[in-house]
Order: structure tokens, then sequence, then C-alpha cells
């Protein structure tokens, strides 16, 4: 198939940002969406332009390194699937596509299509974790865990951070990557001592980076690859309400 790709090229953060235009042609179906831009930055390197830069790793969607907006939607059309799981058979001959990079001011623009996530990173490292002694592995049953305890936290687990959240979000909030950081370890025996100050230095980090508050939109669920709930939100909501009552009452 043949293409016209209209892609953001932006040389960095405070560089000012125009699409440019170019045709793809004899295109696979079969193709995946990062081997059609592949394509076109091999032609590109035959004429002795630059390439388009975009991030990518695994290419299998496990990752979270890809991701960038196209015609609008934050990983492309196909509903639970990362750019890199996405195929050109989405696609028909003769169709336009416009390509730009996650919109938010906590992601400021790296190149073309990479921006900085290393906001996710910084919220992880303020509650994403589970404080333990070191020593010799514990026994894998030492600690039972109820079957739908761990069924939502696995779930909540499946989060990528690959940030298509935020920038599917009109608010740029990145409440469903921390709610979900959040669930993964609230719903297990071995999260609970820092359950609460984890909500609370989490959200706090979060609103420090510049993100969004949540006001319930759901466009965060419907662009998320993984399926990520926004109950995952609410669960911490309530732990976050939880946490000053804790603290007052320790006093
Ligand atoms: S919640 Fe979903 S969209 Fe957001 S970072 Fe995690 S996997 Fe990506
Ligand atoms: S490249 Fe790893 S999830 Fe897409």
């Amino acid at each position: 198939m043949n293409l016209t790709l209209h892609v953001w090229r932006q040389a960095g953060a405070t560089a000012p940002g125009s699409f440019e235009t170019h045709r793809v042609e004899d295109i696979s179906e079969h193709s995946s969406f990062l081997e059609m831009l592949d394509v076109l930055n091999e032609g590109l390197l035959r004429e002795g332009k630059e390439p388009i830069t975009f991030d990518h790793d695994c290419r299998e969607g496990i990752c979270g390194m890809c991701g960038f907006v196209i015609n609008g939607e934050p990983h492309g059309p196909k509903s639970k699937t990362t750019v890199c799981q996405l195929h050109m058979r989405n696609y028909k001959d003769g169709d336009e596509i416009w390509i730009e990079p996650w919109r938010a001011s906590a992601f400021p623009v790296v190149r073309d299509l990479v921006v900085d996530r290393s906001a996710l990173d910084r919220i992880i490292q303020a509650g994403g974790f589970i404080s333990v002694r070191t020593g010799s592995a514990p026994d894998a049953h030492v600690v039972p865990v109820p079957k739908r305890d761990a069924d939502l936290s696995m779930d909540a687990a499946a989060c990528i951070g690959c940030g298509a959240c935020v920038a599917a979000c009109p608010n740029a909030s990145a409440m469903l990557f921390t709610a979900a950081k959040v669930t993964h370890l609230g719903y297990l025996p071995q999260g609970q001592p820092e359950r609460y100050a984890r909500a609370n230095a989490m959200v706090a980090t979060h609103d420090e980076e510049g993100f969004g508050h949540c006001t319930n939109h759901g466009a965060c669920q419907a662009a998320c690859p993984k399926d990520i709930s926004i109950d995952t939100i609410a669960r911490l909501n309530r732990d976050f309400l939880k946490a000053p009552r804790k603290a007052l009452a320790a006093k």
C-alpha cells in the first residue's frame, strides 16, 4: 500500500516543531507500524537526510518504550495495542496518517517523536517499592496471597509505563499510571506496611512533576494498551485519603 505521512519533526525541547510530509510506497499489510517507519527512515538515510527519531525496544508490547499519537489516538486506532504491535493491515491504500509525540508539559520532547518520560520513573522512586530485609530469598509460598488479590495485583502490574494515559488525558494526568503502581503493591501482603505512605508520596511527586489532576474522563483507560482499569484510581484515592488519618492516629 502507498501512504502519505505527516510526521512531527522537532530538534529538541525548546526548538520549534512542525509536521513534515513524506510518501511511503509498497508497504506490506503485514508490516508493523514501526517497520513502516523503518522503511521511511531507510529511504531518508539513502537521500542523506536525518531519519525520524522514535523510541522502541522489544517490539513485542511488553517494554513500554514505544508510543506516539497516530491521527489523534495514543498508540493508534487498535484498542489494547501498543504501536509496535499495530499492523498496517489496519490501514488502507492511500491513507493519510498524522504522527506526533505524546503532548504533555511533564514529557518534554527530546527529538521528533521521542519524549522524556523520566517523570514516571521519579513517581516510582517516591514509593513504588517495598522495603524488605536483605538475606536469602524466602520460600515462594511462605506468605499466602488470596487468589483474588493476586489476580488484581497482577492486572495492575501489567502497566508498562508507556505514558499513553497521560497523552490521552485532557488534563495530562498520570493518575492511571500512578494508581497501577500503587494497586500492584497495595493488594499484596508485602505492600501493606508502606501502603498509605506510598500513596501519599507517589501522588505528591506526580503533582510536583507537573501532571494534571484526574477528573474522571476515562480517556486514559481507553488508550491504555494494557487495559488498566480506572478502578485502580478509585483505590488510589481511598489509600490517599487514609494516609493523613493514619498519621494523625499515630501522634
Ligand atoms: S497505565 Fe496503561 S497507558 Fe498508562 S503507562 Fe501504564 S500501560 Fe501505559
Ligand atoms: S517496543 Fe516494547 S512495548 Fe513497544
